[in-house]
């Protein structure tokens, strides 16, 4: 656990290595696009979120804040309410808490909403106020929640992880470098030569299975979608038949945005010391609940080092990672992806806020991609950065 001021020199460097952000926090400081504004986020309250809050408190709003389930890090926390953002909550499992929170959040009438998994619109909707103008969505579990809702919201929604600059810098490289990076510290194990199954080849699916592949694990993976399933074999992946995969696998990951995709019925044909990894946003990929009533499951022995292991009837032994939440966010000592992709991601959201908030976009771009003109002025930015490092 990190402590006191350690906490807070740590939160700063995430700050300071921000600098797409830190040049947009320079630029909203001289033009206020939320200047009389309030922002409600619910966004994982992780040292990178923070340096989003503060940008857009330098643009002048008034931003009030709470976490996703099972990431929100207190440090985080306190560090915002010590620097004028609200930060409300704390770290919990519990959905009727956490939608208390952005109850809590919603009755303060937000005018821009920045959302992450579609819940904070969907309670909006509950209880609607004229005064939003709309916002941002980060995930992709949102826009599949919040898209057949589009005839109801009527209200500009940006979904950030639709970009191509997000899909390639967050979803490909970075969840992938951090999803090894948790399973190695949560773990201690090696990766090499493990068979590692990885359910979907989405962005995420590929930056994961590439990872570990580069950290000479043997990979193969599963994928509903044909055209996606060939791209895998294409990339040099093993497509083995889902049950072949599942009896032979070490490690198994799931990044399919679905449910239930591994779920008590597989307790059969996982091998002895199989580990179940999620890294799709909700905890639902691997019904952890449905895996714990098994009639096949004689004993459970939760660690709070992150891993819980399940003992089979059958004599094997089961893990689970992190409780079926995000391994790259949840678990002891969580760093989440990488700063510079965040500092790309969250770029995104200030300038697609900042086009919310001036009324750039209208009702018609309700859940859409972020606009091209935003992507390439933020792809811009990057490189001109990255020329004046050389
Ligand atoms: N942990 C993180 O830091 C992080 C970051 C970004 C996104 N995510 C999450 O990762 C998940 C995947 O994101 P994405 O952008 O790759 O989504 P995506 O929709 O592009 O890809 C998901 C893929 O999974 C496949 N799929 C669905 N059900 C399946 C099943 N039962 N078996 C095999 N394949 C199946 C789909 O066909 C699809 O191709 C989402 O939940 C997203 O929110 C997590």
């Amino acid at each position: 656990m990190i402590e006191g001021s350690d906490r807070r020199s740590r939160i700063e460097w995430v700050i300071r290595q921000c600098r797409l952000l830190g040049a947009i926090g320079d630029e909203f400081e001289r033009t206020r696009p939320f200047a009389g504004m309030t922002i409600g986020t619910g966004i994982h309250l992780e040292a990178k979120g923070v340096a989003l809050m503060l940008t857009l408190q330098r643009g002048g709003a008034r931003v009030i804040s709470t976490g996703n389930l099972n990431s929100t890090q207190p440090g985080a926390v306190e560090y915002l309410n010590e620097h004028g953002v609200e930060a409300i909550g704390g770290p919990t499992q519990d959905v009727a808490e956490r939608n208390a929170w952005i109850d809590q959040i919603l009755a303060r009438k937000p005018e821009l909403i920045l959302d992450n998994g579609g819940d904070m619109y969907v309670r909006w909707l509950g209880r609607p106020y004229p005064e939003l103008l709309g916002g941002t969505e980060e995930t992709t579990s949102g826009r599949i929640l919040l898209a057949p809702l589009r005839e109801r919201i009527r209200k500009p929604i940006l979904v950030i992880n639709d970009s191509p600059i997000k899909q390639f810098a967050e979803n490909r490289h970075a969840v992938g470098q951090s999803t090894v990076e948790s399973f190695m510290r949560l773990t201690n194990m090696s990766t090499n030569g493990r068979r590692v199954v990885v359910l979907g080849y989405g962005g995420v699916g590929k930056g994961i299975a590439i990872n570990f592949r580069n950290n000479h694990a043997q990979v193969a993976v599963l994928e509903l979608d044909p055209v996606l399933r060939m791209e895998a074999l294409w990339d040099g992946f093993a497509v083995p038949d889902r049950e072949a995969a599942l009896r032979t696998a070490d490690i198994v990951l799931t990044a399919t945005a679905g449910q239930s995709v591994i779920g008590p019925n597989d307790l059969e044909l996982l091998a002895d010391g199989a580990i179940l990894v999620n890294v799709g946003h909700l905890p639902v990929e691997i019904d952890v609940p449905g895996l714990l009533a098994s009639p096949l499951v004689e004993a459970v022995a939760p660690a709070d080092d992150g891993i819980t292991t399940l003992r089979l009837a059958t004599g094997r032994s089961i893990h689970l990672l992190t409780d079926g939440h995000m391994v790259n966010l949840a678990g002891p000592r969580p760093l989440g992806n990488s700063i510079e992709s965040m500092d790309i991601g969250f770029s995104l959201q200030a300038r697609c806020l900042e086009a919310v908030a001036l009324g750039r976009v209208g009702a018609e771009s309700c859940v859409v991609p972020v606009p091209r003109s935003i992507d390439e002025g933020v792809s811009r930015a990057w490189v001109e950065l990255a020329a004046g490092d050389a």
